[in-house]
């Protein structure tokens, strides 16, 4: 490092060799804000050169949460070559120090730095050493002997730290943590100007780590600001989309019904096989699927479900209408039906016209998955923990759902199928949360199996 390697004859000339470092390293921690670095640079100027200041220096940054000293770096000088000078290198007062990236994962990779950085000592349970250094802000000098029944001092001499001297890092009234120095090698004694000095460069590292951690903080809350005004505009254009999607669906549904109803009555009077039965049919089919997208966009677009006809309802029979409702698709399918609704009465409280579109959702997934035919299996049982929830499990034979996609099948619009609307699983959920119920989904078997739970009556 420059200027420590020429030997000082006097005082004077020792205190402007000083003076100059210390001159250097506050300019080089005023360029750095990132606390990675910094801590490196810090660690790195107390231990450079052929004759360093120290031998090994240590930081420990204090967690006040936990009260503890935690390692954050340990630096040796065998690691500490590389400090870069940045200006003019003969005139340590318009120059600064670096340090590469390549250098400092160097230092993180010691051992030695691996076991400071593993390094925790509680504040409150130590001896005098630690408790001076953190609580009444003063030095620690080498000459007094460490403490055998001090966990602190245990944990610094199970890191090969006998004779050592600290120094706090304080910066306005806080107390940041505390710097360690040794000399293993030399032996060198610790001189009480040594540690002065150290002090003095303590004070500078711990304004720019202080202000380094409030600049991180500051970055922190700034992405947080950002993140969350990015979430409020999209929520906000997501809300007007929607009240858009439901204005647009009501408006077309008027006209579709009588699209709708126009078709069927030309079925009927025209003659079967014909061409233009035919072309009536597909409009009547096509005019179906598009009433039923639309009041799936109505039913999500339509603020929150909240349950006004909350009346005690039987799981049982509402299962038993949406085997009803859905025996047309089942069959086409040639999906044969197994249930099993042993147990019960299965009463919940809620809204039975809900809790049916909750069911019919699943079940017509189900008997879409199933094309070429299959078995649905239901089943109602009560949780196993849980004795006042039922379990309605709804089981097919369709293949599955594939890894990737299963966190997203309930999220509006997600659709793998070239006609649907994505919107079956959310209105699903949404229901069951206005019901306190949860769905799950899972592959078991061939196929899918959805698991909804509710709280029984
Ligand atoms: N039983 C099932 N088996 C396989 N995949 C399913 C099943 N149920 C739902 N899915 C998947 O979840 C997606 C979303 O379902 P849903 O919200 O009902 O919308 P849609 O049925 O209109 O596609 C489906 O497109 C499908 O990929
Ligand atoms: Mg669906």
């Amino acid at each position: 490092m420059e200027g420590q390697s020429s030997p000082c004859h006097n005082t004077t000339d020792k205190k402007l060799t000083e003076l100059a470092l210390l001159y250097q390293f506050s300019t080089t921690l005023l360029s750095t804000i990132r606390l990675n670095k910094l801590t490196h640079l810090i660690l790195t100027a107390l231990t450079s050169g052929s004759s360093p200041l120290f031998e090994r220096a240590m930081l420990f940054l204090h967690n006040e949460k936990s009260h503890t000293l935690q390692g954050m770096l340990g630096v040796t000088n065998g690691t500490s070559e590389n400090l870069i000078v940045v200006g003019s290198s003969a005139n340590p007062l318009s120059s600064r120090w670096d340090i590469s990236d390549e250098v400092i994962s160097r230092q993180r990779a010691t051992e030695f730095c691996n076991r400071i950085r593993a390094t925790r000592i509680d504040i409150d349970g130590s001896c005098d050493i630690i408790n001076r250094v953190m609580t009444r802000n003063s030095l620690f000098h080498t000459d007094e002997a460490s403490n055998d029944n001090c966990p602190a001092c245990n944990s610094l001499r199970n890191l090969g730290v006998t004779v050592f001297a600290a120094v706090p890092l304080l910066s306005r009234d806080k107390n940041l943590g505390m710097i360690a120095v040794d000399n293993p090698l030399s032996g060198n004694r610790i001189t009480l100007d040594d540690l002065h000095f150290l002090q003095l460069l303590a004070n500078q590292a711990a304004m720019a780590i202080e202000n380094s951690m409030l600049y991180n903080r500051i970055e922190e809350a700034h992405s947080n600001l950002r993140d969350a005004r990015e979430r409020l505009v999209r929520g906000e254009r997501l809300a007007a989309v929607g009240e858009m999607a439901a204005k647009l669906a009501h408006e077309l549904k008027n006209p579709l019904i009588t699209i709708g109803g126009f078709a069927r009555r030309l079925l009927k009077t025209l003659v079967s096989n014909s061409r233009e039965h035919r072309y009536a049919d597909t409009i009547s089919k096509e005019v179906d699927r598009l009433e039923k997208m639309l009041t799936d966009i109505l039913t999500f677009s339509s603020k929150p479900m909240i349950c006004f006809n909350y009346a005690h309802c039987d799981l049982e029979e509402i299962l038993k209408e949406c085997f009803e409702i859905c025996s047309a698709p089942l069959d086409d399918n040639n999906i044969s039906l197994v249930t099993s609704f042993e147990g019960g009465p299965w009463t919940v409280l809620g809204d039975a016209h809900q809790l049916k579109q909750v069911f019919l959702n699943l079940i017509l997934n189900a008997s879409e998955s199933m094309e070429s035919g299959g078995t649905l299996t239901v089943s109602l049982k009560k949780a196993v923990r849980d004795k006042e929830t039922v379990i309605v499990s709804i089981r097919d034979t369709g293949g599955g759902i594939h890894p990737d996609m299963m966190k997203r099948i309930f999220d509006p619009f997600f659709t793998t199928k070239p006609k649907g609307t994505g919107l079956g699983l959310a209105i699903v959920k949404r229901i069951l949360m206005n019901h306190n119920g949860a769905i799950e989904a899972a592959n078991q078997d061939q196929g899918a199996v959805f698991r909804v739970r509710l709280p029984l009556a």
